[in-house]
C-alpha cells in the first residue's frame, strides 16, 4: 500500500472532523490539539494526517501533496476546484457566507467598498448583483472594517451571528450555505483508488447513519 496523506483543517473544523475520522477507524497516534507538530501518524499504517490552515488545504490537495483533505466549502469556492474532486458533504461546521454592514444603515448607491478575505467569492457575488465594488483584501477581523470606515460592507462567515451583533453589524444577503467537504486530488483518486474509495464509502455510511 502506498502512503496516504490526508490534510485536515485546524481549528473549529478539526474538532468536528476527528470524531468522524474515528468513526471510520482512523485516529491520530497523538493528541493533535495539544501538539505543535504538523504531521501525525495514525493507527492505520501508511495513513498520515497533516494539519493546515483552511486556506492551504485546497492548495495541498490540488497539487497532490495531500491525497485527500477536509475543507470548508468557503475555501473551495474561493480557491476554485481545479484538480480536486469533492465527493462528500460532511455536514459539519455548517455556517453561511454572507454580506454584512452597519446595523440600520442603508447601503449607499453607486460604487461601494467591500472588505473580505473571500475576494473571488465577493467579486462574483457583487457582479451577479450588478453592483460596482472595490474589494479590499483582509486576513481577519473583517467586522472592524465597516465600524472604522474602511468598507461599506463585508463578506464573511456567519455562524451564530454573535460576532456581527457584538460589533453593531447586521447580516444582509446570504451568498452560500457552507459546510465541510471531503476533497480528493484527481490523480490520487485514480492512482490510489483501492485505498481512497473504501474510505469515502465508509465516511458516507457514517454521515448517512448520523443524518438518518
Ligand atoms: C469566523 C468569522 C466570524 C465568526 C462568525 O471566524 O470570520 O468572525 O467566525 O461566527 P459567529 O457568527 O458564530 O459569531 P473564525 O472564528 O472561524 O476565525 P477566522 O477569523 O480565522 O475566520
Amino acid at each position: 500500500m502506498s502512503q496516504l496523506t490526508i490534510a485536515l483543517t485546524k481549528g473549529r473544523i478539526l474538532k468536528e472532523t476527528l470524531p468522524l475520522l474515528a468513526a471510520v477507524g482512523l485516529e491520530p497516534l497523538e493528541d493533535i490539539s495539544t501538539s505543535r507538530k504538523l504531521t501525525f501518524e495514525t493507527n492505520q499504517e501508511g495513513v498520515r494526517f497533516i494539519v493546515l490552515r483552511g486556506v492551504d488545504v485546497t492548495t495541498y490537495v490540488q497539487f497532490g501533496a495531500a491525497d485527500m483533505g477536509i475543507s470548508g466549502k468557503d475555501m473551495l469556492l474561493e480557491h476554485g476546484s481545479e484538480g480536486i474532486y469533492e465527493p462528500l458533504d460532511l455536514g459539519i461546521a455548517r455556517c453561511k457566507l454572507m454580506t454584512a454592514g452597519i446595523k440600520g444603515q442603508e447601503l449607499k448607491s453607486g460604487r461601494i467598498r467591500v472588505a473580505t478575505k473571500f475576494v473571488n467569492v465577493a467579486k462574483q457575488y457583487y457582479a451577479s448583483q450588478a453592483r460596482q465594488v472595490d474589494i479590499i483584501k483582509l486576513y481577519g477581523a473583517m467586522e472592524l472594517a465597516p465600524i472604522i470606515g474602511l468598507a461599506d460592507e463585508i463578506v464573511d462567515i456567519v455562524d451564530t451571528g454573535n460576532t456581527l451583533r457584538a460589533n453593531g453589524l447586521e447580516p444582509r444577503n446570504a451568498i452560500a450555505d457552507i459546510s465541510s467537504r471531503l476533497i480528493v486530488n484527481k490523480a490520487a483518486m485514480k492512482m490510489k483508488y483501492q485505498q481512497i474509495q473504501p474510505l469515502i464509502e465508509s465516511m458516507r455510511a457514517v454521515i448517512e447513519a448520523s443524518a438518518g
